[in-house]
């Protein structure tokens, strides 16, 4: 999967665990989302294997323009990036998550083409995500190298030192920023920074504000992926914690929220209803419309990724977009020391 593998070390399941596990990561977040009012669950959970695959689906979708216009903006522009990021030095490539195939292939070819080789370090808290990442990339991309990091980048980021003459680039593409609340992608950039030695930069892919009806068909497309990859984080819950949602009795909205400059996610009650969550020994009674808020997704403004990369000790370095003006890429600077 990807973009940007949005997981959390929270979500790392790959230690088999009983079935109908009462502690771990998913047992914590049903827990504390859907014992207390507004009822919420993180959109980590989308990410199981088959929400993997419906999120590829949606990647490909007529309606969500995101990935085909971000991945239009690298194959015009991924060579200037690359020249960019390098400064005549010899880049290293990071990417938070284990990698698009198509988008990141692009800004490794470039890498290739200037340099003759590239070091690619994929971070990401799955180890299986990472290995699939490895063999796919060295068998299509000749002169890159493959080196996975397991980490949880969300909680800060620990990089080997690397030489004098080299320099990095960190890839967080796909808008994946755009899942976190603002102070949480401001902890993110700025954990990132940390990570990196002045000179070094982040490439940043991020969704902007348009017109609402272009925005609610991306997240409520018309074959109804995106409504089965939501309703699966109820067969999730079905599946980890022996859970009683009736996936009928919910429904898939997706709501524009001007005041935050959000795309908001919910699964709606159909009906008053109680559900039982078994391994937690929890009742979760549902009035007749409440929802469960599974996700936000914040399109920003002109020029406001580049103030979020600011705030987080990078200069603006570079900044391409579609000619709608529908997405943007930024490359920030690690300029000073924070
Ligand atoms: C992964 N992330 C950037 C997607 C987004 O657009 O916020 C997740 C998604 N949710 C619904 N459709 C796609």
């Amino acid at each position: 999967m990807n973009p940007a593998t949005f997981r959390s070390a929270e979500a790392t399941l790959e230690t088999p665990v009983a079935p109908y596990a009462d502690s771990g990561p998913v047992a914590a977040c049903v827990r504390s989302g859907l014992s207390t009012r507004p009822r919420r669950l993180p959109p980590w959970l989308f990410y199981d294997e088959a929400g993997s695959v419906l999120f590829e689906r949606i990647t490909e979708l007529p309606e969500y323009y995101l990935t085909r216009t971000e991945r239009g903006i690298l194959t015009a522009h991924a060579s200037e990036m690359i020249a960019l990021a390098a400064e005549g030095k010899e880049l290293r490539i990071v990417e938070l998550g284990a990698g698009s195939a198509d988008k990141t292939r692009l800004l490794l070819a470039a890498a290739v083409a200037a340099q003759g080789r590239v070091l690619y370090e994929p971070v990401d808290v799955s180890a299986t995500a990472l290995d699939a990442a490895q063999e796919r990339i060295e068998r299509e991309i000749p002169g890159v190298t493959v080196a996975p990091r397991v980490m949880d980048y969300v909680h800060g980021l620990d990089l080997d030192a690397e030489g004098e003459d080299e320099r990095r680039l960190v890839l967080y593409i796909g808008s994946s920023i755009g899942n976190f609340d603002p102070e949480d992608a401001a902890r993110l950039l700025v954990g990132v920074r940390k990570a990196l030695r002045p000179g070094d930069a982040l490439l940043l892919g991020v969704d902007l504000v348009k017109d609402i009806p272009t925005l609610l068909a991306a997240y409520d497309d018309a074959a109804g992926v995106t409504a089965e990859f939501n309703l699966n984080v109820l067969a999730r819950l079905n599946r980890e914690l022996g859970a009683n949602f009736n996936l009928r009795a919910f429904r898939h909205k997706a709501v524009w929220d001007a005041v935050h400059s959000r795309m908001e996610m919910y699964l709606e009650s159909l009906a008053a209803q109680k559900v039982h969550v078994r391994a937690l020994g929890l009742d979760v009674e549902f009035a007749r419309r409440e929802r469960i808020h599974t996700e936000n997704s914040y399109k920003y403004a002109p020029g406001q990724a580049e103030r979020m990369l600011e705030s987080a000790g990078f200069a603006a370095a570079g900044n391409w977009s579609d000619a709608d003006g529908w997405f943007g890429v930024c490359l920030g600077r690690a300029e000073r020391n924070v």
